[in-house]
């Protein structure tokens, strides 16, 4: 089941939120949103296939409960960003990634995916409960300040669950007490000179997550947060970190994110397409490579990081 928003068509559906949960009847609502009431018809059923409970009587229309994860509060946060022109939602897609990545300005977002991508090529378990989406974005930016954009993601969502304390392990996971609570995998797309870029996010709010690596849930870690609420902190931080970094303001950005480091300072092995590179993680430089010592200096920009005790 799939629903594709625009704006406009996002502020039909919120007007007509709001005016049923007080209860209207068919007429008047169509004269406010100015449609006919076979629109508002179709567009009461529209709420009721995405899980609103609707009463219907004499009197008109009332909303008496509605869905924890509504597509359209979804669609309300996305638009506030003024970043994107189009929502796209699924009860249930394999990646929003691979959507995402035929969209342009978009936002897709999913309630399960069944083959969630992780970096690397790994797999990400992606049970209802969770929150999953992309990102569709053309910043502008050369294929070679992507790293930045990736390290923005992360600065944004570490900020977004600063009420627990999240903290980011290079290059953009974000750990609290140390387990891992999101991942954000960043696709470029085509191969223009200014690209574009697909963010995945995946957070684990409630949802199981894998027993066999250090991860968990903000459920887990006591905190008993709704997924649009924490959407909601996620894309207020990102639409403000990312109008920095395109109006040139990494700076900002990188100070940030060396402040919100789990990394520097530890000693780590970074693997890198067949190779690994072992030293102390120093900082992240203005390309937003991550700085290594080990008796000299060495700049990485992907790749997968451990830990060395
Ligand atoms: C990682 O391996 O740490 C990155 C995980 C990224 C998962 C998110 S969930 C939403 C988006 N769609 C995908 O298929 N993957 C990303």
């Amino acid at each position: 089941m799939k629903l594709i928003l625009s704006r406009d068509l996002s502020n039909k559906f919120l007007k007509l939120i709001r005016l049923l949960n007080e209860g209207a009847s068919g007429e008047s609502a169509a004269a406010e949103l100015g449609v006919s009431r076979v629109s508002v018809w179709k567009m009461v059923k529209k709420l009721e296939e995405w899980g609103y409970t609707v009463e219907k009587s004499r009197k008109g229309y009332r909303i008496v409960s509605e869905p924890d994860l509504s597509p359209f509060r979804a669609s309300k946060i996305v638009f506030e960003t003024q970043l994107f022109q189009q929502f796209v939602f699924f009860k249930e897609i394999d990646s929003t990634n691979r959507i995402a990545r035929e969209l342009n300005e978009a936002v897709v977002m999913a309630e399960k995916q069944i083959k969630g991508r992780g970096r690397l090529g790994r797999y990400w378990m992606s049970e209802s409960g969770g929150l999953y989406f992309s990102m569709a974005l053309s910043p502008g930016l050369p294929v070679s300040e992507v790293p930045k954009l990736t390290l923005t993601a992360g600065v944004a969502v570490a900020e977004a669950l600063s009420f627990a304390n999240a903290k980011l392990k290079w290059p953009n996971d974000v750990l609290v007490d140390g387990k891992k609570v999101c991942g954000i995998l960043s696709e470029v797309v085509g191969e223009d000179l200014r690209v574009k870029v697909v963010v995945g996010v995946g957070i684990n709010v409630s949802n199981p997550v894998p027993d066999d690596v250090p991860a968990t849930n903000l459920r887990q870690l006591g905190y008993e947060v709704g997924i649009l609420d924490v959407f909601e902190l996620v894309m207020e931080r990102f639409s403000q970190r990312y109008s920095q970094l395109i109006s040139g303001e990494w700076e900002r950005i990188r100070e940030k994110w060396v402040e919100l480091s789990d990394t520097l300072g530890r000693k780590v092995k970074i693997s890198v397409a067949g190779k690994s590179y072992e030293g102390i993680a120093v900082g992240i430089d203005s390309d937003g490579a991550l700085l290594i010592e080990d008796g000299e200096l060495k700049r990485v920009f992907s790749g997968e990081c451990f830990y060395v005790k």
